[in-house]
């Protein structure tokens, strides 16, 4: 298959996904279901206006658009914070399906003109030198517009788990059985260098923010071999872990007792949650889900353990001490698969703990990609080298806010554009994301190191 087929192919399934969100009556999609959320009217448009952004204007919006501009920049993300899209003058859900439409007409003609060679894999973003000039190469903003709708869709879903009433969205696939006695258990990390972060030659696709590959030393750590699960974070509430301000920060206090947090989100008191509508057994094995950083902070300290930081996180996600390099995916190159990871939205949950034996990494972590974020210690930063993208507003304007970095996207990522070097980042009060918690535990000095 041609770059330009895969590039079409990709296209359309991101497409398909989410015509397949917003297959709701008109009422529902401009429904506005919780302010931290936008109507799905409004994702559904701003989907389309970034993909005529960005392939169909030049990404500065100096090429007059197909919407006037007093529309066009209603879906500007920027300009109107998702609390006030409700009260918007936006498209109908016809107007913005068809606007929809016209630019992904206007894109594909865009890809069927343009020369192969400038839609070459790998494309040479690894050069530094080649500065941002390398990000406008055609082939990186066709696969950075396909990210951004896969992004929506889990984005919608988050809203469409808000949603109060009967369910909407039922589950299109299941997920394998979990295997016993994996909680609360961890693999060991031996000490040294491995390579931090991705380049061009190897990612093509990676976001600015990934890149570049670089060397980091790190001290021995351990980390849990599975996300911490319900059953766990049942315990913690239930030896007053909510109630007890030992276990938390200042700010998570603070935060706790302002925000009057008991349990997870979701979670209704009586041993059931509620999910898309469905209320349900918590079930113990799964990865907890709906923690903040705050949160997650907490249950790590009444541990005994910590936040693993995204750089150690990356390390025993991505590194194959054997051959003293990275792999594609925790298992290895191969792509991801139902054995593997899960991932692509359809199971509308996470994955029991111990179901993907086959998905393990190098150093015998599970679950590191799919089922659920997972909140690291890190605030976001740019690694050494940091060159911003064509849109350069997609990382930069939030290094060095007030956000933590999650890692190794939930069961609703699209497989094609995860990779174990993607961050993720939200504010440590956030939990409405699909987000879990995985441990870690430093190790003392000079206990074990890999060979050089
Ligand atoms: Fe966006």
């Amino acid at each position: 298959m041609s770059r330009r087929e895969q590039l079409a192919r990709d296209l359309g399934r991101a497409r398909e996904r989410t015509l397949r969100l917003v297959d709701l009556d008109d009422a529902e999609l401009r429904r506005q279901y919780d302010p931290l959320m936008s109507p799905l009217v409004w994702d559904l448009a701003h989907i389309g206006q970034q993909e005529e952004l960005w392939l169909l204007r030049g990404g500065d919006g100096t090429r007059p658009g197909m919407l006037p501009p007093e529309i066009d920049s209603l879906y500007d993300a920027f300009q109107h914070p998702r609390a006030g899209r409700g009260a918007l003058p936006l498209l109908s859900p016809d107007e913005a399906r068809a606007y929809c439409r016209a630019v992904r007409s206007a894109a594909l003609d865009t890809l069927d003109a343009l020369p192969e060679h400038q839609l070459g894999d790998p494309m040479g973003c690894a050069d530094r030198s080649e500065g941002t000039a390398a990000w406008s190469d055609p082939g990186f903003v066709f696969a950075m517009v396909v990210s951004h709708e896969h992004q929506h869709n889990e984005t919608m879903l988050q809203a469409l788990n808000l949603r109060r009433g009967a369910p909407l969205l039922r589950a299109t696939a299941t997920v394998p059985a979990g295997r016993p006695g994996l909680a609360g258990t961890s693999v060991l990390v031996p000490g040294g260098p491995f390579v931090l972060g991705v380049d061009g030659a190897d990612e093509p696709f990676a976001l600015d923010n990934e890149r570049p590959a670089h060397l980091v030393d790190v001290p021995a750590f351990r980390i849990g071999r599975v996300p911490v699960t319900n059953g766990e974070w049942q315990q913690f509430v239930d030896d007053g872990g909510y109630t007890n301000p030992r276990w938390w920060s200042p700010r998570g206090w603070e935060h706790r007792q302002r925000a009057g947090l008991t349990a997870p989100q979701f979670w209704n008191g009586d041993g059931t949650r509620t999910r898309f509508g469905y209320v349900e057994t918590i079930p113990a094995d799964e990865p907890v889900q709906h923690v903040s950083y705050f949160e997650a902070e907490a249950y790590a300290a009444w541990a005994g353990a910590r936040l693993p930081t995204e750089i150690e996180w990356e390390k025993a996600c991505a590194w194959d001490p054997a051959t003293g390099s990275r792999r594609r995916y925790p298992w290895g190159h191969d792509e991801p698969s139902a054995t593997r990871a899960n991932l692509g939205g359809a199971a509308l949950r996470p994955a029991p703990v111990g179901a993907y034996p086959a998905g393990a990494s190098a150093y015998g972590a599970e679950q590191m990609i799919g089922d659920v974020w997972e909140w690291t210690s890190s605030p976001l930063r740019p690694w050494p080298g940091f060159v911003p993208m064509i849109y350069q507003r997609y990382s930069q304007p939030f290094f060095g806010g007030d956000y933590r970095v999650l890692r190794g996207g939930s069961w609703a990522v699209e497989p094609g554009i995860l990779r174990p070097s993607f961050r993720n980042w939200d504010h440590p009060y956030r939990r409405q994301i699909f987000c879990g918690v995985r441990l870690a535990w430093s190790v003392p000095d000079g206990e074990v190191r890999e060979p050089a």
